[in-house]
């Protein structure tokens, strides 16, 4: 038998095996529900970021838990390496980060955040996120140099700003701190507040315009200050109000949150006073690459991922404040 140098040996072999873990890696992507605006640019940067390296499959959970289970055990049986969640219920994440637990296939969540017990399951699941908090406390810090420095802004001239609030779906982390924050916010800079209503748009732009209707024919003028908690239902609030006579002389404070392109072309046109950048792009590159890095076998790190991860399992992405032309103008 004629003898085949070692260093050729050993690189056949190398190739065969880089080649093949190549090859055979996959992650998977299962996402909330396609027809949300904010997630699909998540969605779309995490499919930008994997050209050229490890293939994802993206899934539509079309707002079912049920089934976003169901492509979840089919990732898992499929033999995918990796798994990105955005829940459809976060509560739900428990039953999941089991499942995957005893398949030995690592999680990353991203924007619906599991509850701390949840997270604790298991060492092979991250967090991608924003922190709801601060997104909360810049739309009311936005809210407030509007107000301080438009004393027509309190239309009644009672001293007290008169605000209603558009709320994104019930139980979402979001939902609660921004509100939250928002309102902590504006009575730390002391402004007196009366919330007129509080109603859910679910994130959505038609539900965001129904709750703004019915805001005005409720209280109609009284309004003085409007909060969104994201720019798809302040856009829909924007057209009740447009619809009932506003911004033809009058105007009406509006802040959303997120800085999608719609949302930045109604701050561009003068009509939103203000949103709050959530950076989807980063978002989804941190998600893929935590995922990247579990596929492959390794433990993640800060400088393998690109972004500091806290407390061995969160990558928090930061909010940026977006004032608009009445704010800048300053
Ligand atoms: C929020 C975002 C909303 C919606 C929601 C979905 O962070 O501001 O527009 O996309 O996530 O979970
Ligand atoms: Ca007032």
């Amino acid at each position: 038998m004629r003898r085949i140098p070692l260093a050729i040996i050993l690189l056949a072999v190398f190739m065969t095996v880089s080649c093949a873990q190549e090859k055979d890696l996959k992650i998977g992507v299962a996402i909330y529900d396609f027809e949300d605006l904010f997630i699909s640019e998540v969605r779309n940067a995490i499919v930008a970021r994997s050209e050229n390296d490890i293939p994802v499959t993206v899934v539509d959970a079309e707002g079912k838990q049920q089934r976003q289970n169901e492509q979840i055990e089919k990732f898992i049986e499929e033999g995918y390496d990796a798994i990105i969640v955005n829940s459809v219920d976060r509560t739900a994440s428990g039953v999941l980060i089991e499942k995957c637990m005893q398949n030995n296939v690592p999680l990353v969540f991203f924007n619906r955040e599991p509850v701390k017990d949840d997270m604790a399951k298991w060492d092979k699941v991250y967090y991608v996120g924003a922190k709801a908090e601060d997104s909360g406390r810049m739309a009311g810090e936005l809210m407030a140099s509007y107000w301080l420095s438009h004393p027509e802004a309190d239309r009644n001239k009672d001293g007290v700003m008169q605000f209603v609030v558009i709320k994104g779906e019930t139980g979402h982390q979001d939902t609660e701190l921004r509100t939250e924050y928002f309102i902590e916010t504006l009575l730390e800079k002391g402004i007196a507040l009366e919330k007129l209503h509080e109603d859910t748009g679910s994130w959505s732009r038609r539900e965001g315009y129904d709750v703004m209707l019915s805001f005005i024919s409720r209280s109609g003028d009284r309004i003085e200050a409007v909060f969104a908690n994201n720019d798809e239902m302040a856009l829909g609030a924007l057209e009740a109000l447009q619809e009932k006579g506003y911004f033809k002389g009058r105007y009406m404070p509006v802040i959303g949150i997120d800085g999608t392109p719609a949302g930045k072309a109604a701050l561009e046109n003068g009509m939103l006073l203000a949103t709050v950048f959530n950076d989807a792009e980063n978002q989804g590159r941190a998600a893929y690459n935590i995922a990247k890095e579990l596929a492959e076998g390794r433990v993640p790190d800060s400088d393998a991922v690109g972004y500091e991860i806290i407390d061995g399992r969160y990558v928090w992405i930061q909010y940026r404040p977006l004032p608009g032309l009445l704010l800048s103008e300053k």
